[in-house]
């Protein structure tokens, strides 16, 4: 057998063959299934995106017809797992909760039949339609409110955005966050999908996979950072603090949230999307100060750290669109998960079908051969 040089973090070493999306970190270039993703955030919806990422091939018109109508009636969520999420402490962050409940998911469907076309199609009918409903109803029960029930005549992001507020939200906004979606849906192999992927290797059921991933996403080098970024322009405060703010960071070794990525070594193509988004949701609703200090966070940053290729990446600008449209902080990455279910049902199907289990090894460096010492003598 081959002996391979250890990489920490899994560096650089292809973990599978995959054709779902494509990243040049040198160029700034990211392509589902090998369409741009500006070209995609320009003219696509989620729907559609989620459809061309798992199927593989943009769908016509009457098969995006017949998804999205799926989806649309797929939204309600058991009565017996709202329930369950009532006893959840209020507390509790929200990544813990659609955790558990996306689990909990699997309870009620517990058949397995992974070669079948039809289960995999209803697999992720079911966990795209119903994981923002999660979201939404985990966010009014801790407030004390009873969940609102999805509006079937609305779009997938319009509805849970209504969800959320009790309140029908603005064309623009809906239409922004959907585009957010599309940005957040599928990132080749990141923690998470590897997660899902690794998951999905031992053929356990898609709740499984996608619980896995959310407990994965949530941390703050991954998903979580969107979460953390607005809690360090909160506490930066103005723009004339941003430079000894990041000063002190790198006297630290501390890292700036929302900068820096494994494979982008310039910027992540989906921030420079966001950071216009930003701008025309400021341009409708007026201007936020947090933006002045995000761009002066930008240029220091820049101007200290671009020679290690460390530039804003997805996480730094989506926290300034969520913020605008009034969402909690600590729903950002379950907005995160909502999009990337998505992208890991890709990866669950393309697993599944050429599936070996993941087995990597390890390199040993313990001892050998210890006698083991009575208590006494401990
Ligand atoms: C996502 O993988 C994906 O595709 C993920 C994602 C997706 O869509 O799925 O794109 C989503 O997770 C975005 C990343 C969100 N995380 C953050 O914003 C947290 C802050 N960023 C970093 O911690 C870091 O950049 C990572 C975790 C994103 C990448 O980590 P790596 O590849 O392991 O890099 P590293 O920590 O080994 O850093 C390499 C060098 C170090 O300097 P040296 O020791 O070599 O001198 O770059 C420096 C680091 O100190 N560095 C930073 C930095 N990120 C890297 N320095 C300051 N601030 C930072 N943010």
């Amino acid at each position: 057998m081959m002996v391979c040089e250890y990489k920490p973090g899994l560096e650089g070493i292809p973990a599978a063959q995959s054709s779902i999306s494509y990243v040049d970190g040198q160029k700034g270039i990211l392509e589902y299934r090998g369409i741009r993703i500006e070209e995609l955030a320009e003219k696509s919806t989620f729907l559609e995106t989620a459809y061309l990422l798992i199927w593989g091939e943009l769908p016509s018109k009457e098969e995006l017809e017949a998804f999205e109508h799926e989806v649309r009636y797929h939204r309600r969520i058991k009565y017996r797992i709202r329930d369950m999420m009532k006893c959840f402490p209020e507390s509790g962050h929200p990544m813990d909760a659609l955790q558990a409940s996306a689990a909990a998911l699997g309870l009620f469907y517990s058949l397995r039949d992974l070669h079948n076309p039809a289960y995999i199609r209803d697999s992720v009918v079911r966990l795209i339609a119903t994981i923002p409903t999660m979201v939404a109803a985990f966010q009014l029960m801790r407030k004390g409110n009873d969940p609102v029930r999805p509006r079937d005549d609305l779009d997938y992001s319009a509805n849970f955005l209504y969800m959320l507020n009790e309140q029908e939200p603005d064309p623009l906004a809906a239409r922004i966050f959907d585009i957010c979606l599309i940005l957040h849906v599928e990132h080749t192999m990141n923690a998470s999908t590897f997660s899902a992927r690794v998951t999905a290797s031992t053929l356990t059921d898609p709740y499984a996979v996608v619980a896995s991933a959310v407990g994965t996403l949530g941390g703050p080098l991954h998903g979580g950072a969107n979460e953390e970024v607005i809690q360090m322009l909160e506490d930066i405060g103005s723009v004339d603090n941003v430079r000894p703010y990041i000063q002190d960071c790198l006297e630290r070794k501390a890292k700036i949230m929302g900068f820096g990525h494994r494979v982008y070594k310039v910027k992540d193509p989906r921030a420079t999307i966001l950071q216009k988004l930003v701008e025309q949701l400021f341009e409708k609703f007026g201007h936020d100060k947090f933006y002045d200090i995000a761009q002066e966070m930008e240029r220091v940053v820049e101007e200290k750290l671009a020679s290690k290729g460390i530039y804003p990446n997805v996480d730094f600008y989506s926290g300034l669109v969520y913020r605008k449209m009034g969402i909690p902080t600590d729903l950002f990455t379950p907005i995160f998960a909502i999009a990337r279910v998505a992208g890991w049902l890709a990866h669950w199907k393309e697993q599944l079908a050429e599936n070996r289990i993941f087995r990597p090894t390890q390199i040993y460096n313990g001892r050998h051969e210890i006698p083991y010492a009575p208590i006494e003598q401990r």
